[in-house]
């Protein structure tokens, strides 16, 4: 299929921009279970992003599901195709100098390994939003657990699909024992210096 593509040479290079907007561009990636708190917190680190100049833009269920994969289930190739469809997406806002924040479940391990290596390992931040099943179910802050529980939903996560924890995120957030302020700032000061690393 892409054998006839020749990519045209553009004059306005990632670099320009980069030193135009005067910070890196990078992914931020919160993975975590329905309810776990994944764009509450995305939200806030993006507000004080913004406050600091920083050029943002924030990918979530409710923009990418709705639209450009909104042909996309929740079975297990549909979710891998999902992921991999938003990490083309945050690769070209990455190439346009943007800090990409990216809330979704993406609960399969090799989905997120794939995320890495379209965007590169170094533009890659995972945050882990850890929240228990039971706390995401008690909070059911979309009504989700209570129809997946009574068979309304196939392929929950948590429920009757599974959640492959990550081993070894960058950052992981216990909201049971956290604030969203909090675990905000903690994840500004993690990405702080790599936005103006050489
Ligand atoms: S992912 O698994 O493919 O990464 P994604 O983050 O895009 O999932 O979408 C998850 C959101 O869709 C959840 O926050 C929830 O609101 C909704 N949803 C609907 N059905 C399901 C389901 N079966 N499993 C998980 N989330 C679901």
């Amino acid at each position: 299929m892409s054998k006839n593509i020749i990519p045209h040479s553009y004059q306005i290079s990632k670099t320009d921009r980069i030193a135009s907007n005067k910070h890196n561009s990078f992914l931020l990636w919160f993975t975590g279970l329905s309810g776990s708190g994944k764009s509450t917190i995305a939200n806030v680190v993006e507000q004080k992003l913004f406050q600091k100049g920083i050029k943002t833009y924030t990918l979530d269920g409710d923009n990418i599901r709705k639209g450009i994969n909104k042909d996309l289930s929740f079975s297990p190739e549909d979710r891998t195709e999902n992921i991999r469809r938003i990490a083309e997406i945050a690769n070209l806002m990455i190439d346009g100098g943007l800090v990409v924040l990216a809330a979704f479940v993406s609960p399969y391990k090799k989905d997120r390994e794939n995320i890495k290596s379209i965007v590169k390992d170094v533009n890659f931040v995972e945050i882990f939003v850890n929240t228990s099943v039971e706390e995401c179910e008690r909070r059911d802050v979309k009504g989700l657990y209570k129809k997946a529980r009574a068979g309304e939903i196939k392929n929950m996560t948590g429920v009757s699909a599974p959640y492959e924890a990550p081993e070894h995120p960058d950052i992981e957030i216990k909201t049971e024992n956290e604030s969203v302020e909090l675990a905000a700032d903690r994840i500004v000061d993690y990405i702080t210096p790599k936005l103006s690393k050489q």
